[in-house]
């Protein structure tokens, strides 16, 4: 656990509860959302990202336990439970091959300096043979599949920068993630909020998300148009500045199919960061999924502008790609790169 929870997850909301249950012969792990901890809808839609955080998280404890002698036997989830209940259920069973120390220690070790940046990557591309060794990895999962965005570099970069724009776009969500974020000794209070320590954000961002919680700050802002400052050096700028860039598709949009996206996603991660490549996901992907749910237009009630906006990205994606952006789909951007050392903190392990 101690080891799985440095899975990756949208804004680090770390969204994970494990229900462990031994038997004579399995392990049943019961991976479900943590409700007494921070689930706000942001990043995530349709608790889309939660599960694909969750998947990640579970990969972890997937190739953890290869390592001790168990492989995994089967996924079940309680697929008619409300969306915030579903309980994705891992069952175990003894592989045959005992426990190998140095096996663990070598996953253990991957898992904590899985590569992470934010910063510009050098152009050259990561190659076919490693495209090709990803491609492999999704061959054992059901509905999975890897497709290279290599087309039409710089148009993709400003519909999937005009995404991220109504992303920042909408206040209103943003706000009510700054409603449930702590500081300091409010944290130490309240507790089970957004813990803005576990960010691992500079203490110059700390104030700045402090007075967009206090000031409602959020609102001048956008007002001033920063949103598009942000998206360019968050979103653009990243995406011409990087080797490669590909997409994980799945044709089953149930949580099991975005939770499988994550297992792969985090099962990609690891494997580039054995190579030196580093990878960084494009969430924004899941706004265009929210997009295409009509039942939702209202919800989130988009502007004629932004409407626009998600029209044409609909149609380009679809024309350039033949994706259909109702299905499960991640972006990522790999390359060769600065990489961060250390992963953002983690909070303390409830057990
Ligand atoms: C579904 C999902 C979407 C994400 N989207 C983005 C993103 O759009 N931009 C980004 O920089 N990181 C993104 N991330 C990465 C997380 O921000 C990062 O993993 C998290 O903050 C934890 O930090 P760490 O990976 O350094 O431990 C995403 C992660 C997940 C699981």
């Amino acid at each position: 656990m101690d080891i799985a929870r440095w899975a990756p997850s949208g804004d680090n909301l770390q969204p994970w509860k494990v229900v462990w249950s031994f038997q004579t012969d399995r392990i049943v792990a019961e991976v479900s959302l943590n409700q007494e901890s921070r689930t706000p809808r942001f990043l995530e839609f349709e608790f889309r990202s939660l599960y694909v955080a969750l998947g990640a998280f579970a990969e972890n404890l997937v190739l953890l336990l290869a390592a001790e002698g168990y492989r995994l036997l089967k996924i079940d989830a309680n697929a008619q439970a409300e969306a915030s209940e579903i309980a994705f259920q891992l069952v175990f069973v003894p592989s045959g091959t005992g426990r190998d120390e140095q096996s663990f220690s070598e996953i253990s070790e991957l898992i904590k300096r899985r590569t992470v940046s934010r910063y510009p990557f050098e152009m050259r591309s990561v190659g076919h043979d490693v495209l090709d060794s990803l491609k492999k990895l999704t061959e054992k999962v059901p509905a999975v599949r890897l497709l290279p965005l290599n087309k039409d570099r710089r148009t993709l970069a400003r519909h999937l920068m005009g995404l991220d724009v109504i992303r920042y776009e909408h206040a209103e969500i943003r706000q009510s993630f700054f409603d449930r974020m702590r500081f300091g000794k409010q944290n130490e209070i309240e507790g089970n909020g957004l813990n803005v320590k576990t960010f691992g954000v500079p203490t110059p961002v700390q104030w700045m998300l402090w007075s967009f919680k206090r000031f409602r700050g959020l609102y001048i802002f956008f007002s001033l148009g920063l949103q598009y400052i942000y998206a360019y050096l968050g979103c653009y700028r990243l995406i011409m500045r990087s080797g490669d860039l590909f997409a994980i598709l799945s044709d089953d949009d149930s949580p099991l199919g975005w939770f499988r996206l994550g297992m792969v996603m985090q099962d990609f991660w690891l494997e580039l960061t054995r190579r030196g490549i580093s990878m960084q996901p494009v969430g924004v992907s899941l706004l265009v999924y929210r997009y295409r749910k009509e039942a939702l237009r209202n919800v989130f009630r988009f502007s004629p502008k932004q409407q626009v906006r998600l029209d044409r990205a609909n149609r380009f994606f679809s024309e350039q790609y033949s994706i259909d952006l109702l299905k499960p789909c991640l972006v990522f951007r790999a390359g060769f790169g600065p990489r961060i050392q250390n992963l953002s903190p983690r909070r303390e392990n409830q057990v």
